[in-house]
């Protein structure tokens, strides 16, 4: 069984110019199902993306889809994955994307990512057309891919071993910090005392969670997730929405979230973005303006569940307009 590991650097070996190589990993244990794809960036605490001049007052672009579109495959075999879509996404914003199954929303956080390239059209990440190689972001993917011969406390800790500054201090100076910084997080998410099991020893629930650890450790400017609480139950969910909606409001990053709880994206979203069955277009892009920090009990309030059924009816529709097109 082959799997494609695309990982920053291997352990031991020597630092390359470019820290991203891909790693081509032939996994021999049957029936391991790990698609694994670890993408790192490296923290920018003070930067600013290099995105093109914008109003003044307005923050810089981080991600820009301009007329993209995916097809996978050729001829009879053509998937029509995303239709031509423009998004422009501000260094700040804390964007959702929801729509119904198959419309191609982890083919956008494919695209920016650099994992899949537009058939039509660009992408810009940061600045710059995202093509040959995988951008450094922090991911976390709608599987948990965790590396299943390492502890979960290893696993978390892997972007640091990976990602400068980090990497440089990983063995001398700070790994005891960087530990304590894993074991923070693992308490954060309730995992408390589970860092030196491995990925096989907990259950799904667990393993996002932890996934979503990985996904933070390194405090990324940009942060990729793919239904990072799918698999969650609704009070560990609404636990961990509290957590995220914490680390932005203090960092800042730049996050695409992609999810089909409604009330997901109207509590941590400051925008979200509803597509069309597939191929998948934008069919609505609504700012979210409630206050922050936003509560629980605020998804109960009138403003907010008319906000859940506008966008819950653009859904209804797409699904509508497939089955009727189909
Ligand atoms: N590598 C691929 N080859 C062929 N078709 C693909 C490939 N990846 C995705 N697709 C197709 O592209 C479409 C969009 O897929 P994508 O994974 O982006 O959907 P999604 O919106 O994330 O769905 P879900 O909500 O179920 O996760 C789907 O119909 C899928 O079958
Ligand atoms: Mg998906």
């Amino acid at each position: 069984m082959q799997f494609e590991l695309w990982i920053a650097q291997k352990e031991s070996g020597p630092a390359p110019a470019d820290p991203t190589i891909p790693l081509i990993f032939n996994g021999r244990a049957a029936g391991i199902q790990l698609a694994c794809t670890l993408l790192v960036m490296r923290i920018q605490p003070n930067s600013q993306f290099a995105g093109e001049p914008m109003a003044a007052g307005s923050a810089p672009t981080a991600i820009e889809l301009s007329e993209a579109s995916v097809t996978f495959g050729r001829g009879a075999r053509a998937v029509p994955a995303l239709s031509t879509t423009t998004l422009r996404i501000a260094d700040d914003e804390f964007v959702a994307l929801v729509g119904p199954s198959g419309c191609g929303k982890s083919t956008i956080l494919r695209l920016v990512s650099g994992l899949a390239r537009p058939t039509t059209g660009v992408v810009i990440v940061g600045g710059r057309e995202v093509a040959a190689r995988a951008m450094r972001v922090g991911m976390a993917f709608q599987n948990p891919t965790m590396l299943p011969w390492m502890t979960i406390e290893k696993n978390i800790m892997l972007p640091l071993k990976i990602v400068e500054p980090f990497r440089s201090q990983f063995r001398r100076l700070r790994k005891t910090e960087f530990r304590d910084k894993a074991n923070a997080l693992l308490e954060q998410v309730g995992l408390k005392g589970f860092g030196g099991r491995y990925p096989w020893q907990l259950s799904g629930g667990m393993l996002q969670r932890a996934n979503l650890c990985r996904a933070l450790i390194h405090e990324p400017r940009m942060l990729l997730l793919d239904e990072p609480f799918g698999a969650l139950d609704q009070f560990t969910r609404e636990e961990l929405w509290g957590i995220l909606q914490a680390l932005w409001m203090t960092h800042k990053p730049t996050v695409l979230l992609v999810t089909h709880d409604l009330r997901e994206a109207g509590f941590l979203a400051s925008r979200i973005c509803v597509m069309s069955a597939r191929p998948g277009r934008i069919l609505d892009d609504s700012r979210v303006d409630f206050a922050r920090p936003r509560t629980v009990a605020m998804t109960f309030e009138p403003d907010f569940v008319a906000l859940n059924q506008k966008l819950r009816a653009f859904i209804v529709d797409a699904r509508t307009a497939a089955r009727e097109g189909a």
